[in-house]
């Protein structure tokens, strides 16, 4: 278990022992390339990254957003190691230069792997548990990404794998997640959408470091805070109830309702819809019909059995066409440790909500083809920082 010392040194030698600055060494595909600065809107990208999980960024960057940072937080896995496949993912794709990456805050403001736990104990076990399934050494030497024990701890075995690679480079560290967020919005008020696809927990310290850090944003989009499918839970395998729920929220309720209750322009959600298109090995075949080293990641370790979650979310975001239907309502997260739905949205109509609720967006369905066009475009052709002229 290397110490934050051990891993700062380890990533000191590594730096150390490259003599070409990476974006560099990393155009290994579209030889023939016209620069084309984005001329979409700004976005920061709040994710719980793993090996697969860089389409949230390619997306947007296909469809020429400026990705102005990227952050990580304690969802899937610890934020420090979802950092570090941020960092990773953009380096093989030569966009590391162009695209900080910020390891987002620890722990959810209030959930621990204890809390947790004791809640399964009384409401009954998750089918995904994310960070806070038990420490299991023999999965993480397998190449699992950390979950419990220590935030800080790195599992390399989740990087030693064909065609990925332990990042060489540096995170980000002049500020904090929480803190760039807030300096970005004051930076470029009104032009900044927060993207979330893992636990809220930055957004959340955002909205209270800084009163106007929410309504200077140019909105929200979030990915889970999946309803009224507990009854799918109940009739299947328990991987049939992992595709029905989700844990984004939970991992953090606390922050999920500063979040949703906080005054953004507008808020996306992107939940039960975000189970609609999920690969098999014949996309990920056709993906790969444009080799690069993306499109080889996607083919080698993208699972072919869970949905594009996060993907379908980022699509949402930059092609509103895609959305065939949505509703409104009013948005609350159970924040009662005592509740079985606790980290659950409750939805409202005005006249039966509490005070301090305000409207969500929640789409309820899109354009399957066009998502699958969308996402397939943009592991196919993929932009590095020279292509982006940064
Ligand atoms: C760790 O995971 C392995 C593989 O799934 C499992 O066989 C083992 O029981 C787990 N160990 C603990 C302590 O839960
Ligand atoms: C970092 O450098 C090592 C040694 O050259 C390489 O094996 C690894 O893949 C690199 N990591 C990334 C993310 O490119
Ligand atoms: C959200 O608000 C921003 C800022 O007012 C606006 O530019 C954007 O079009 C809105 N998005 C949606 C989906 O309503
Ligand atoms: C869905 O997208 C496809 C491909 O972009 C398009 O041809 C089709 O008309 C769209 N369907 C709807 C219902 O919008």
């Amino acid at each position: 278990m290397p110490s934050l010392l051990a891993l700062a040194l380890a990533l000191a030698a590594r730096l150390s022992l490259l003599t070409l600055p990476l974006s560099t060494l990393a155009a290994p595909f579209n030889s023939a390339r016209t620069v084309t600065p984005p001329t979409g809107p700004k976005v920061i990208i709040d994710n719980d990254w793993c090996i697969t999980c860089f389409v949230t960024y390619l997306v947007p960057l296909d469809y020429g957003w400026d990705i102005i940072g990227i952050l990580s937080d304690t969802s899937n896995s610890w934020s420090l190691q979802g950092a570090l496949h941020a960092q990773a993912s953009l380096e093989i794709g030569g966009l590391d230069s162009c695209i900080p990456v910020y390891s987002g805050a620890d722990f959810p403001l209030l959930q621990t792997a204890h809390t947790f736990q004791t809640w399964e104990l009384l409401h009954g076990v998750l089918p995904w548990e994310g960070v806070f399934a038990k420490e299991n050494a023999t999965l993480e030497a397998l190449g699992n990404d950390p979950t419990s024990g220590d935030p800080k701890r790195v599992v390399e075995e989740a990087f030693e794998k064909p065609g990925y690679g332990y990042p060489n480079g540096s995170l980000a560290t002049d500020t904090t997640a929480a803190g760039f967020l807030v300096e970005q919005v004051r930076k470029y008020p009104g032009e900044v959408v927060i993207y979330s696809g893992g636990a809220l927990t930055n957004i959340a310290l955002a909205v209270r470091m800084d009163p106007d850090f929410a309504k200077n944003t140019a909105g929200l989009y979030i990915m889970g805070g999946y309803i009224d499918r507990m009854i799918e839970q109940t009739s299947g395998d328990v991987l049939q109830a992992d595709l029905v729920s989700d844990i984004n929220l939970i991992i953090d309720p606390e922050s999920a309702k500063i979040a949703l209750t906080a005054d953004f322009p507008n808020i996306t959600i992107v939940g039960n819809v975000a189970n609609v298109l999920t690969p098999d090995t014949a996309y990920l075949e056709d993906v790969f019909e444009v080799e690069n080293p993306f499109s080889q990641l996607m083919l080698s370790y993208a699972p072919t059995f869970l949905p594009f979650w996060d993907e379908t979310a980022a699509a949402i975001m930059v092609d509103p066409s895609i959305v065939l239907e949505e509703i409104e309502f009013y948005a609350d997260v159970d924040t009662s440790f005592n509740s079985p739905y606790y980290g659950y949205i409750r939805p409202y109509q005005a006249a039966l909500m509490p005070p301090g609720l305000r409207t969500v967006r929640y789409i309820t369905k899109v354009n399957e083809t066009a998502l699958s066009d969308i996402i397939k475009h943009s592991i196919q052709y993929p932009k590095t920082c020279a292509d982006l002229g940064k």
